[in-house]
């Protein structure tokens, strides 16, 4: 059986600590190589000064030269797309049976491992390797890998610290002109200066988060529902402002809230499943309500939103709950009054939606209510707690009519 390291990193730019690790961890445990894999990077995760996928790739091989234990892949770069570790490992399983791969992660990311996406099929396939950085307090790192042993995890940490480095402190230096010598394997700092990379100061994205969410969900999502998810945040937005909720969160949600909308039914599983979100029985003979519990999962974990007034906006759009906020109830009422909607009854909730935000929302309660009960389907408890509250807050009850 032959014995591969995987370490894989956006290396913007590889530098000294990372060749010191794969280098180590080659040697110490008697690595046949290590495959130095840059990773795509989505386009929201890239900066203004973010060097290109070939410019990373190049900086690699230079880095590898000289280290005959040590090769280059391009794999992830030229996939579609974003690629998850664990779909890595698979291919390279698949692809070479007859190895076993060790996994190098950095010490800072080898710590988060169980949050990893797919985590118990990454440990079944590697081997998880890290080493600790020179200056750095190790105590937890190694709690951490015992911990992952004491569940039969095979890990590795090496007992000897590397050279502390990062690219984010590389990158500051070439911008305030300071010099890189030690901290990147020479080839490399050649190539930086001749490429001029990383010249531009850090804190320099210009798009807005709102633009680079706006290119996510261009990628995810058909023309219609691209489009749909637009005109809801604009709708938001304007019911924002004349509502009294934060209409830059309005917008942000609009643009968000059908993020899985066409994202088919299993993988939308796997992500709940991955993130131990387990669906009520309604939600899961309703697979129409499933988009809205995986988008919040998808944002929370995967993209990294972490406004919580933006994720229940996104949670709650299609069934609604008792006590919405004001940026839920803007969000829930966008997604029926939005421009591109014309089924039947639109005119009237728009007109509804211009005189009160709970009388447009008891519209399209009850519009959904009776839709679903026409088409024998099962309504959500949140739906009709919803009905009922505004039915109470105006005082009969329903009782005396
Ligand atoms: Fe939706
Ligand atoms: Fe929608």
């Amino acid at each position: 059986m032959k014995k591969m390291g995987l370490f894989g990193g956006s290396f913007d730019p590889i530098h000294q600590g990372h060749l010191e690790m794969a280098l180590r961890i080659a040697e110490r445990l008697e690595l046949d190589g290590v495959v130095l894999m840059p990773t795509f990077v989505p386009p929201h995760k890239i900066r203004e000064s973010m060097a290109s996928a070939e410019h990373r790739l190049a900086m690699c091989r230079l880095a590898a030269q000289g280290h005959p234990q040590l090769q280059v892949s391009d794999l992830e770069l030229t996939r579609e797309g974003a690629s998850f570790t664990v779909d890595t490992l698979t291919a390279l399983c698949e692809q070479y049976p007859d190895t076993q791969w060790y996994l190098l992660v950095g010490a800072d990311m080898f710590v988060t491992l169980r949050t990893w996406y797919r985590f118990e099929d990454i440990a079944r396939l590697a081997v998880l390797c890290t080493v600790p950085r020179e200056g750095t307090d190790e105590t937890h790192l190694f709690e951490y890998a015992a911990d992952l042993a004491a569940d039969g995890i095979e890990c590795y940490v090496d007992p000897y610290p590397v050279t502390s480095v990062s690219s984010t402190q590389i990158r500051r230096r070439i911008a305030a002109g300071e010099t890189l010598t030690g901290l990147v394997p020479q080839g490399v700092e050649e190539y930086i200066r001749q490429n001029g990379l990383y010249r531009r100061t850090e804190g320099m994205e210009t798009r807005t988060q709102d633009e680079q969410f706006i290119e996510i969900i261009r990628t995810r999502l058909s023309d219609y529902r691209f489009h749909h998810s637009m005109c809801v945040a604009q709708e938001a937005k304007r019911l924002a402002e004349k509502y009294g909720a934060d209409p830059n969160k309005a917008y942000t949600a609009g643009i968000l809230h059908d993020i899985m909308k066409d994202t088919d039914k299993d993988a939308q599983m796997q992500v709940l499943g991955d993130f131990g979100v387990v669906l009520d029985e309604i939600e899961q003979r309703s697979p129409t309500l499933w988009h809205a519990r995986s988008g919040e999962v998808f944002l929370r974990n995967i993209l990294g939103v972490t406004d919580e007034e933006i994720l229940s906006a996104v949670r709650y759009h299609t069934t609604g709950r008792a006590g919405m906020s004001r940026l839920e109830q803007v969000v829930f009422t966008a997604d029926f009054t939005s421009a591109d909607r014309d089924y039947p009854d639109v005119a009237v909730i728009r007109s509804l939606a211009e005189e009160s935000l709970t009388a447009a929302i008891r519209y399209g309660v009850e519009y959904t209510i009776r839709d679903l009960i026409d088409r024998g389907r099962t309504v959500h408890p949140d739906t009709l707690a919803v009905y009922n509250e505004i039915v109470l807050s105006e005082g009969n009850g329903g009782q005396t009519k």
